[in-house]
């Protein structure tokens, strides 16, 4: 598949919203947020637009991916940046041929080179421990309120990286949503039906 990879534009925001809802619809509930928690990320302080890729093949937009920039608090109050990555998606016509792979590795060599260490994410562990994803509790985080559980998972982008990096995690407010938001979102737009999919 000759595909390429390639920095999202704003000409291309809504063409994205659209993918990523169509990717996460009724998936992980009926109906999704995620299309709305990128449109609101990619205006937050803690947007990395250096990491915010899109997949394309033969022109058409059929994944993307973005970053933002989270801290890990620890118990002196010192603050230590990581990265979060999401939501990432590939559109269902195009999945498991090895596109979000690319995605993911292009954009964690990236973010290396760009000089961050780590990356702290929630997820499905089947999913990302390809990547060497591995449950945060190994490196010391926690979630904002102190716990641990398999969907929470860190990966340092070299070994060593999080040396020295350990404490609570708090992503970007922008990942809080509320279904009111998302009903408000998607009667501002004209998304395609996807009920009958
Ligand atoms: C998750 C997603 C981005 C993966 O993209 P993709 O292009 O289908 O993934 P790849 O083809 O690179 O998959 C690589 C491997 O992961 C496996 N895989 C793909 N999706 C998986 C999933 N949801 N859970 C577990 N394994 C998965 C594939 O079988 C493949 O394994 P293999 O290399 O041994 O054959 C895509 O399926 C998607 O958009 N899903 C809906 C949205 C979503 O769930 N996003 C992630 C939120 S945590």
């Amino acid at each position: 598949m000759d595909i390429i990879i390639r920095h999202e534009e704003e000409e291309d925001y809504l063409q994205v919203e659209n993918l990523i809802r169509e990717a996460f619809y009724n998936i992980y509930k009926p109906g999704c947020e995620e299309h709305l928690i990128a449109h609101r990320l990619r205006q937050s302080e803690a947007f990395v637009p250096e990491l915010d890729l899109l997949v394309t093949l033969d022109d058409e937009i059929i994944g993307q991916i973005l970053y933002t920039r989270a801290r890990v608090e620890d118990e002196d109050g010192h603050n230590h940046t990581v990265l979060c990555f999401g939501p990432v998606s590939v559109h269902p016509r195009h999945q498991k041929r090895g596109v979000g792979r690319k995605l993911i590795e292009t954009s964690m060599d990236l973010a290396w080179a760009l000089g961050y260490k780590g990356i702290v994410l929630y997820g499905s562990p089947l999913y990302y421990h390809q990547f060497g994803f591995k449950d945060a509790s190994a490196f010391g985080i926690t979630t904002e309120e102190g716990e641990n559980f398999e969907a929470f998972m860190a990966v340092e982008l070299k070994p060593g990286a999080l040396d020295g990096v350990h404490g609570r995690f708090y992503p970007d407010p922008a990942f809080t949503v509320t279904p009111e938001d998302v009903v408000e979102f998607e009667r501002s737009r004209a998304f395609p039906d996807l009920a009958q999919d």
